[in-house]
């Protein structure tokens, strides 16, 4: 099934969220590599442009997931988590959000600071809406870096929650993010 039911997620969420995750540890590893890199090499340019394209891509499917979200019957809590583990699930699924906007906001606040646009795959291009003092820049610079350490903080974390319940409490937690629900469930 392609949407998501009150038994389990549906194969929309589950693409989603297995590319969303993708990205987010390419583009951190990208980010910290992008920051080694000298002026004479080859992926001075075509690593901030890769990384920009694929950050925008982050922002336009973060967007459109919590568009399909707000459109779906979102999946029951299975009955073996208790309200507490419920509870410390949301606040870090909701702090994995706001962190990935704020990343990506500020990584365009970044890009655009000189009036320039920010191009996604040379196909299209978001303009630049506010112009930034260096002050400011640089502010934007440290709040996209120190939000992209964080993230793969929190990520660590929800990763190892998951495989924490396949394993150990061998519940359904991680399966329903990997194997769509079924009509009939
Ligand atoms: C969730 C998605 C993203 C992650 C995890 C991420 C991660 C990173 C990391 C780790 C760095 C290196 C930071 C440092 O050491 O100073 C970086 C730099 C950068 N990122 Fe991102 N980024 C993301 C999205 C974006 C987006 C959407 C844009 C632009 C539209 C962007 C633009 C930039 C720029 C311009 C830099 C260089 C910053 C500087 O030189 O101060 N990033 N990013």
């Amino acid at each position: 099934m392609l949407k998501d039911s009150p038994s389990g997620y549906g194969l929309i969420t589950i693409f989603v969220h297995w590319l969303c995750a993708s990205l987010i540890i390419f583009l951190f590893g990208l980010g910290v590599y992008m920051r080694s890199l000298d002026y004479y090499s080859p992926w001075y340019h075509r690593g901030p442009a890769l990384h920009i394209s694929l950050g925008l891509l982050v922002l336009l499917l973060m967007s459109l997931r919590v568009l399909w979200r707000m459109r779906n019957q979102y999946p029951l809590p299975l009955p073996s988590i208790s309200q507490n583990n419920l509870r410390a699930a949301t606040l870090v699924k909701v702090a994995l959000y706001v962190f990935t906007f704020i990343i990506c906001i500020s990584g365009y606040f970044v890009t655009t600071a000189e009036g320039q646009s920010a191009s996604f795959f040379d196909m299209f291009s978001f303009p630049a809406t506010i112009k930034l003092s260096s002050v400011n820049v640089d502010r934007a610079g440290l709040i996209h870096k120190f939000m992209a350490w964080g993230i793969v903080g929190i990520a660590a974390l929800h990763g190892g929650a998951a495989l924490f319940h396949h394993f150990v409490k061998r519940d359904r937690t991680l399966v329903r993010m990997l194997s769509p629900v079924k009509k009939t469930d």
